[in-house]
């Protein structure tokens, strides 16, 4: 059974819960959530994290925001609302997710403005609750799709983690591992552990083990080696946004892993729903980096891994070009060399 990453807990009343994936391999724990600040909190400390599920997050953490918000009128309460979506905006840059699950929810919001308030706050939470629901269906159909462009003894290599945790249950591009399985493949994995917070190595991998599909924990720096050896199939990786030309931001270190592939004439896909597009944005130079702090490069575990003070630069994403991508992967179907006008076709009936 795939893991419930995020949840609603019982009726507008209720709270959130999540699995905090800070603890992960070591401890299966939910944290629980009840106001929004919590939810930022959550997402900021990658206790949640995954485009998907930070998107999944937010939209619920707007719910906790202004089921109590004391408004009479519609402005009174979007003025609450605009607050809340402000404020859960300023959790993490990147993943675009986070604001096509906020401007959808001040868009049902706006679209039922004739409702009563307490009907609203009702209404917002069915639509937190669609995109959970949604992100479940999505997942399962990049799987297949993905899982058709692989043959039975295939070996992938991903990085970070865009398995369930990264989503509502089922991920994006190890739900293409989990679905192949599924079409009965022997498949197997490379897990790129995923310097500086080891998501491939504490995340991936225990997803891969639970799923019983054979997975081979690698140093990032190994990647160039095992495709020398022969031993990659091809390269399947998530996205945190992907701009129109098809240019894609993912974990720090995919970049470098799609010119290795390209190097080595391995295929290299990108698996992501249509709400990771950023059609606003023509190239991938405009997507927005977040920077973390030093101390995720400079420490482990509660002690120095580099002398004090030392300078660090430690982008959590770069932007692989869509030159390098072979395919990507939605759920609607497969870009193969993704341009603009093959995303603008394919997106043409909105995200
Ligand atoms: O910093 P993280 O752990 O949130 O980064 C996650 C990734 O880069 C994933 O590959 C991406 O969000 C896709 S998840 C389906």
């Amino acid at each position: 059974m795939p893991v419930e990453t995020i949840r609603w807990v019982g009726r507008l009343d209720g709270w959130v819960e999540l699995v905090d994936q800070t603890l992960l391999p070591g401890e299966f724990t939910y944290v629980t959530c009840e106001t929004p600040e919590q939810v930022w909190e959550a997402i900021r400390a990658l206790r949640v994290r995954g485009a998907p599920a930070i998107g999944i997050a937010a939209a619920m953490g707007l719910v906790l925001g202004v089921r109590d918000s004391e408004a009479r009128d519609f402005d009174a309460f979007m003025a609450d609302l605009i607050q809340v979506r402000d404020c859960l905006a300023t959790s993490r840059p990147t993943a675009v997710n986070l604001f096509w699950a906020l401007q959808r929810m001040e868009r049902t919001a706006r679209d039922n403005a004739d409702l009563p308030i307490p009907e609203l706050k009702q209404r917002l939470l069915d639509e937190a609750l669609r995109i959970l629901e949604e992100d479940k269906d999505t997942c399962r159909r990049i799987g297949r799709r993905g899982a058709e462009l692989l043959r039975d003894g295939d070996t992938v290599l991903t990085h970070c983690n865009a398995g369930g945790l990264a989503t509502a249950d089922y991920g994006t591009a190890v739900a293409v591992l989990f679905a192949a399985k599924e079409q009965g493949k022997h498949v197997r994995a490379f897990a790129d552990e995923t310097r500086p917070l080891l998501q491939g190595a504490r995340l991936t991998t225990w997803e891969l083990r639970q799923a019983g599909i054979p997975v081979t924990l690698i140093c990032d720096s190994t990647a160039a080696q095992v495709m020398k050896e022969g031993r990659v199939s091809a390269v399947v990786v998530g996205a945190d946004r992907i701009a129109a030309n098809g240019d894609t931001a993912n974990k720090i270190g995919t970049y470098g892993l799609s010119v290795l592939a390209r190097e080595h004439g391995i295929p290299f896909y990108v698996a992501a729903p249509a709400s990771t597009f950023d059609l606003s944005l023509r190239h991938g130079s405009e997507i927005p980096i977040e920077q973390r702090d030093a101390e995720e490069v400079t420490r482990w575990g509660g002690r120095a891994t580099a002398p004090d003070g030392i300078e660090v630069y430690n982008p959590a994403f770069d932007v692989t070009p869509a030159k390098n991508i072979t395919a990507i992967i939605t759920e609607r179907g497969v870009i193969r060399e993704p341009n603009a006008e093959k995303i603008a076709r394919l997106l043409g009936g909105g995200q």
